[in-house]
């Protein structure tokens, strides 16, 4: 028998080494290096694949395929989130921010599928299963025949819901909390996360059960520990929202039996989290009327699009003193070329002004693409005339005033068409779908366009 051999898995990103570092070489993270028994043993040569597999069938694309039965949670904007409801024997992590909501909707979307009859097992790791109770009687939901428990020992879950027959959905809040003996390690660890989910989805596969992980969420915003347990379960939603604003998204980012596109909208109040269906409404309402200096940007989160709003606020100065230019959210050296280009390509006067720009939300940009946006947003702010408001705006603005097309343009459309908005202002030759687009080759013609002279 080999000797195991000892590695240290990085707590952050599951990366793993033979040797112990203080920092990990491969995302950067200081003391998150942890020793972790490893069932990895050194084989020798003689161990060879090429001898006594076993012969399988390969068959062609266009072979007989049967769809996965989806299970509908009743709450439509958690359905379109999921492409359509659950799926029998498949895994969903959702993950998000402390205090978001993620045990409310869950607890929302199992009442509602043991009232239409599914079998539920709902466990908390988190919260006393009478916790649980007086928050189901809050929303109303107390004579829902969920079956409900507080634990965190897998293998005693595992032995509970697979008595007879397995449970239609079995959601487990959250999977940082739960234990599994096979290994060793506290709830949390990488290790520990990552074997409790592989015996939990195991299960699932097995037995047809549909099963929800909760996933809290590190300060920057990925599921805390390891990316391994993204790639382990079928689907990853992403709820998301401020907790000091109403709204909430439940966002797809990955999802094997449906498409990435689509988002859920929530609002949370005091039954719960309620659907919203015109989600326009929501991201207008705080926007007031229209008011000048505020315009919505489409902006790329990695992969994903996100709505912000950008506001400008110009103050012409009296006296001579120096005016100011403060920003919260952006980089002050792109928003002092954008002010250069507006004075020396378009023939506006900033220099006298004080400028302020603030980007909603506490978000923090970098995406080249909210030139346009910005610009619109001090135009309007300047002339004191308001940015349509059911428009969003995107582009990058040269210093020779062209607005040159940037990356995403079609997705950053159809999450803005998603959201309500009816038009957009956009580099020329951008990309058509649902939105009413005004186009712009310079920067100049944004100013016209909005000072109404075009
Ligand atoms: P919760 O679902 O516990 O969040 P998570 O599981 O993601 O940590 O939501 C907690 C927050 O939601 C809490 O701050 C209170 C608020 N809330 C409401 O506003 N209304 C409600 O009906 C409920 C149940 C919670
Ligand atoms: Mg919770």
């Amino acid at each position: 028998m080999a000797k195991p051999q000892k590695r240290y898995v990085c707590q952050a990103c599951g990366s793993a080494t033979s040797k112990w570092q203080g920092q990990c070489v491969d995302c950067g993270e200081w003391n998150s290096l942890a020793e972790e028994a490893s069932n990895v043993t050194v084989f020798s040569a003689r161990h060879d694949l090429r001898t006594g597999g076993r012969v399988f069938e390969l068959a062609g694309l266009d072979a007989d395929v049967a769809l996965p039965p989806r299970m509908a949670t009743g709450i439509a904007e958690f359905d379109r989130a999921l492409g359509g409801g659950l799926v029998a024997g498949s895994a969903t992590l959702i993950g998000g921010d402390p205090g978001i909501g993620k045990s409310t909707l869950l607890l929302q979307a199992a009442a509602r599928i043991a009232m239409a009859g599914g079998d539920v097992a709902y466990i908390s790791g988190e919260e006393a299963a009478d916790q649980v109770r007086l928050r189901a009687r809050r929303l109303g939901l107390g004579d829902a025949p969920v079956k409900l428990a507080s634990a965190t020992s897998v293998r005693d879950i595992l032995a509970t819901v697979g008595q007879g027959q397995a449970p239609a959905l079995l959601v487990i809040d959250s999977i940082q909390t739960m234990h599994s003996d096979v290994i060793e390690g506290a709830p949390g660890t990488v290790s520990q996360v990552r074997a409790s989910a592989q015996e939990l989805i195991r299960f699932a596969k097995e037995r047809g059960t549909a099963l929800i992980l909760v996933g809290h969420v590190t300060k920057d915003g990925t599921i805390a520990g390891p990316r391994v347990l993204e790639h382990m379960v079928d689907t990853v939603l992403a709820f998301e929202g401020e907790r000091s604003h109403q709204y909430r998204i439940l966002r797809a980012i990955k999802n094997r039996f449906g498409g990435t596109d689509e988002i859920g909208v929530f609002a949370m109040a005091e039954g719960g989290l309620d659907e919203v269906t015109n989600p326009s409404a929501l991201f207008l309402t705080h926007r007031g009327e229209e008011i000048a200096g505020a315009t919505v940007f489409p902006a790329m989160e990695g992969t994903r699009p996100v709505l912000v709003e950008i506001q400008a606020l110009v103050v012409r100065l009296q006296s001579g003193a120096t005016p100011r230019r403060a920003v919260v959210g952006w980089d002050s050296g792109r928003l002092a070329m954008i002010l250069a280009v507006l004075e020396a390509r378009c023939g506006l006067s900033f220099s006298t002004a004080e400028v302020y720009l603030n980007v909603s939300g506490g978000y923090r940009l970098s995406d080249p693409a909210a030139d346009l946006a910005v610009a619109a947003a001090l135009i309007s702010a300047l002339a004191e005339r308001p940015v349509p408001p059911d428009a969003v705006a995107f582009g990058e603005v040269a210093l020779s005033g062209e607005v040159r097309p940037v990356a995403h343009g079609g997705l950053r459309l159809r999450e803005a068409a998603k959201l309500g908005f009816t038009g957009a202002l956009v580099p020329k030759g951008s990309e058509n779908g649902a939105l009413r687009l005004a186009e712009f080759a310079t920067l100049g013609g944004l100013v016209d366009h909005l000072l109404g002279r075009g």
